[in-house]
């Protein structure tokens, strides 16, 4: 898989991906990170990306014409499967959109900063629209990080062992349920007894019901999807 960022901020999102799973992605070659920095597709010493809103109000918004450039470049060098812009408004993540977008091969992401985008951007290239969470960020640069790393983790041979991923909460709308490691006993609390059972179909079926009601829980909405 190949991910294009396009960003104002390219130093703001490069430590995430320069440790732990995501960087042993990378260096594997599961994945590849490209940043691009906008200002790079800008005319003029001023290097403007950005502009006053026709119409008047507050916030300046994102001209069209570097971006337009830096995706027609990227797209006459390879065809992309999705070019998600990160905004607030967008659709919001979730375990199934980081599942839909671990199977495609090449995706820009697009971080918007200040107002956002010329809509005209929006309407031009972009496929998928992407929030992580109902509040405002200062740009979609965490958010693009977000993504990347619960996509990333989900890309064949990125986590050591294979069905981890699967296990995670939200992969079959439940929450995961508790887990414990040594000591048996700490403090007077215990690990439960079936965990240490040996019976497999006992531990799962544990599992199963501690899920459950953890979910019913925490987040019942998760049921009734
Ligand atoms: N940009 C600003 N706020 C955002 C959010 N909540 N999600 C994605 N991108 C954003």
């Amino acid at each position: 898989m190949r991910i294009d960022i396009i960003t104002v901020l390219p130093e703001l999102l490069k430590s995430p991906f320069d440790a732990s799973i995501l960087k042993r992605a990378i260096e594997a070659g599961l994945v590849e990170v490209h940043f691009h920095n906008l200002r790079d597709y800008t005319k003029g010493s001023y290097k403007a990306v950005d502009d006053t809103q026709f119409g008047g109000g507050a916030g300046m918004v994102m001209l069209i014409e570097p971006i337009d450039k830096c995706i027609t470049k990227l797209q006459s060098e390879r065809n992309y499967d999705e070019i998600i812009y990160m905004t607030p408004d967008g659709e919001r993540l979730n375990q199934s959109i980081a599942n839909q977008t671990s199977l495609k091969e090449n995706i820009i992401i697009l971080c918007g900063h200040y107002k956002g985008v010329d809509q005209r951007v929006r309407d031009k290239f972009i496929t998928r629209e992407i929030s992580i969470g109902d509040y405002v960020l200062s740009g979609g640069e965490l958010g693009a990080a977000v993504i990347c790393d619960s996509v990333i983790r989900l890309i064949p041979g990125v986590l050591g062992n294979e069905t981890s991923a699967l296990t995670d909460s939200f992969q079959d709308n439940l929450l995961a349920p508790p887990i414990y490691t040594r000591p048996r006993e700490y403090d007077g609390m215990k690990v439960p007894e079936v965990l240490f059972s040996g019976n497999f179909a006992e531990i799962e079926k544990w599992r199963e019901e501690q899920a459950y009601q953890r979910t019913l829980e925490r987040r019942p909405d998760l049921l009734e999807d």
